[in-house]
């Protein structure tokens, strides 16, 4: 959570700030800032303001500092102090004279808040950032470097900081533990940030900083230490992402756009790893195939729609396998006695790769002898570093708040990795492999096929006519119930409308009592073995007044004497049918979101990556 952006070079950087801020945008926005320094020493111009990106343009008008040449700005998601102008970034020192920009969390900010206030400091904020730049002037003699080098150590908890000081405007000091920060290259400038979207558009090169790493950053050149050591330079990394990601390409949202980019991340994450005779090639497991098969169990921690992709997984792996998956909130598991150890597999689902108590969780498993493997969409993100080996999705960046490309190439992934295990441990026949290669290949066609026709704008007006409800009870079974799940949190997390998820089969033992006459319960009833048995459900909550709203395969005729609405969704084998039911159900909560005038990418109290607690 939060963004930070600094840069220095020979080029007017108010708007490269600015527009760095924009891009970092997803990661925080209930406050933003920025300052910038004068060449001269001192602040130019310093804006703060309570909102999103847009508000804090308003505030700085087109003003004043735009010939400075280094500067910080920040966007901010509150965890310590509430949202406003005086917790907003960049914090400074007492006297002015230094500035900082964090994200992440000082666990041990009280302790040293309080030492410093017994030393006379004065703070300004309620924040836990402030005590940084308080440090940092304490420990000034000349050499911002070496003061950040001297607080550091002090410093407990997770973060990501840049620190400019006004008598040294030509340089940016900068340290990183457990939250991303990475260095962009130019030609006679630098940027640094949290994430590489914030430069895309200015350079490709990147260093990716180091845990507890202290880097200062100047126009030419940049100087690494650990502790007090210098350490070489690192030679920089390509990246090849597409700078039009972080655009919305023509789309009313990021969110529409990512919607419609899911058949895309499908075909990318499938790649060149299914061969034509069905096997799968998983580069990156750290672990061959001999150990692989060895595999006796597996654990799955994740958070939010990462978690409900694991659950979907666990269907999978268990069916086409035959290896038992338990699969686990990770703020949960990382507190709960770990019984994983050497020949378990634990894999943490996380697309940004940032989530916290996903950290958290592999890295309680890892300690116990477990072979950890990260399912992730960011290359060289935390748990690609906490892990022994990576898989990854390639859904492209994601910026809407809600996830949704990167919650189906997720699926994609686990098949891919059920179908490898199955054949490791020999309970998929060959010709059963094959099969199943092929139906796996064909997903993001018939993805893409219903993307293009005209059910997505057909399920927006129906969500349109349930823009005024109150309250969705959404119910499945077997593989409908993650779906069910995810539904739920899509149209919670981006239309504010509370809503109740279960099992249908344990809608009896309590749920049952919210229904009233005209209820509206989202039922995922896709074809399958247990269709008859959601059926009999869909009955029971009729006769109790609700309203159904199905989503079922293509071509069932059957369904629509059971519901009241049918939302299609594309004809799949039935364990692959949570990518094809999820869509309707994220189109579903979008076209309700919109009808009711919300901002689905920057949905209220949200953020894309939760790197706090
Ligand atoms: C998804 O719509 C949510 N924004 C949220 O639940 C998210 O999936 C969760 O925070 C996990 O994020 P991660 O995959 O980056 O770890």
């Amino acid at each position: 959570m939060c963004g930070i952006i600094g840069y220095v070079g020979g080029r007017p950087c108010r708007e490269l700030i600015l527009t760095g801020l924009e891009r970092l945008e997803y990661r925080g926005y209930d406050s933003a800032g920025f300052a910038l320094l004068a060449e001269t020493g001192g602040v130019v111009e310093a804006v703060r303001a309570v909102g999103n990106l847009s508000q804090l343009r308003t505030a700085a008008g087109l003003n004043a500092g735009s010939s400075a040449t280094s500067g910080v700005g920040h966007t901010r998601w509150a965890t310590h102090g509430r949202v406003t102008t005086e917790n907003a970034h960049p914090h400074t020192s007492a006297d002015g004279s230094v500035l900082v920009v964090m994200n992440g969390i000082i666990e041990n900010y009280v302790e040293l808040r309080s030492e410093l206030q017994d030393l006379g400091v004065v703070f300004r904020s309620d924040t836990d950032t402030e005590v940084i730049p308080q440090m940092i002037a304490r420990e000034y003699r000349g050499d911002l470097a070496a003061a950040v080098r001297e607080v550091l150590p002090r410093l407990g908890g997770h973060f990501a900081f840049v620190a400019a000081h006004v008598d040294e405007p030509d340089r940016l000091v900068a340290s990183r533990r457990e939250c991303p920060l990475v260095l962009g290259i130019g030609d006679g400038e630098r940027f640094i940030a949290s994430a590489i979207p914030a430069f895309l558009r200015e350079t490709r090169e990147v260093m990716l900083i180091e845990d507890d790493e202290v880097i200062s950053v100047e126009a030419g050149s940049h100087t690494v230490w650990r502790g007090d050591l210098e350490i070489g330079p690192r030679p920089p990394q390509r990246v090849d992402w597409d700078e039009d990601a972080a655009e919305k390409g023509g789309y009313e949202t990021f969110m529409l756009k990512e919607i419609h980019e899911q058949p895309a991340a499908l075909w990318d994450t499938i790649g060149d790893r299914l061969k034509p005779d069905g096997s799968v090639e998983l580069i990156g497991l750290g672990l061959d195939d001999a150990a692989l098969a060895r595999v006796e169990r597996i654990h799955v921690v994740a958070c939010g729609t990462s978690y409900h992709a694991g659950l979907v997984g666990r269907y999978l792996i268990e069916d086409w396998a035959r290896v038992p998956v338990h699969v686990e909130v990770a703020s949960e598991y990382r507190y709960r006695t770990c019984l994983a150890g050497p020949g378990d597999l634990v894999i943490g689902i996380t697309q940004s790769g940032e989530t916290a108590d996903t950290l958290a969780a592999m890295r309680v498993a890892r300690e116990r002898g477990a072979h950890v493997v990260a399912l992730t969409n960011i290359m060289g993100s935390q748990a690609t570093r906490d892990s022994d080996g990576v898989l990854y999705t390639r859904a492209g960046l994601e910026i809407g708040v809600a996830a949704t490309k990167t919650h189906t190439a997720q699926i994609m992934a686990l098949s891919l990795f059920a179908l490898k295990l199955g054949r490791l441990k020999w309970a998929l026949t060959s010709a059963g492999a094959l099969d199943l290669a092929d139906e796996l290949r064909r997903v993001p066609d018939v993805v893409e096929a219903y993307l293009e026709s005209s059910a997505p704008e057909e399920v927006m007006a129906t969500a349109a006519t349930y823009a005024d409800r109150a309250f969705f009870l959404y119910l499945g079974r077997h593989v409908g119930v993650p779906v069910c799940f995810e539904g739920a949190l899509k149209l919670k997390e981006i239309s504010y409308i509370p809503t109740e998820a279960y099992p249908a089969g344990e809608m009896k033992h309590g749920p049952i009592a919210l229904l009233e006459e005209g209820s509206p319960v989202v039922v995922v009833a896709t074809d399958g073995h247990v269709f008859d048995k959601v059926v009999s459900n869909i009955q029971e909550v009729r006769a109790r007044g609700a309203r159904v709203i199905a989503v079922a395969t293509e071509g069932n005729e059957e369904i629509e004497s059971h519901a009241d609405e049918v939302l299609w969704a594309p004809r799949t084998p039935a364990l692959l049918s949570p990518i094809a039911a999820v869509i309707p159900l994220q189109i579903f909560a979008y076209g309700l979101a919109r009808s009711r005038g919300l901002n689905v990418d920057q949905p209220r109290n949200l953020a894309k990556t939760v790197t706090v607690e």
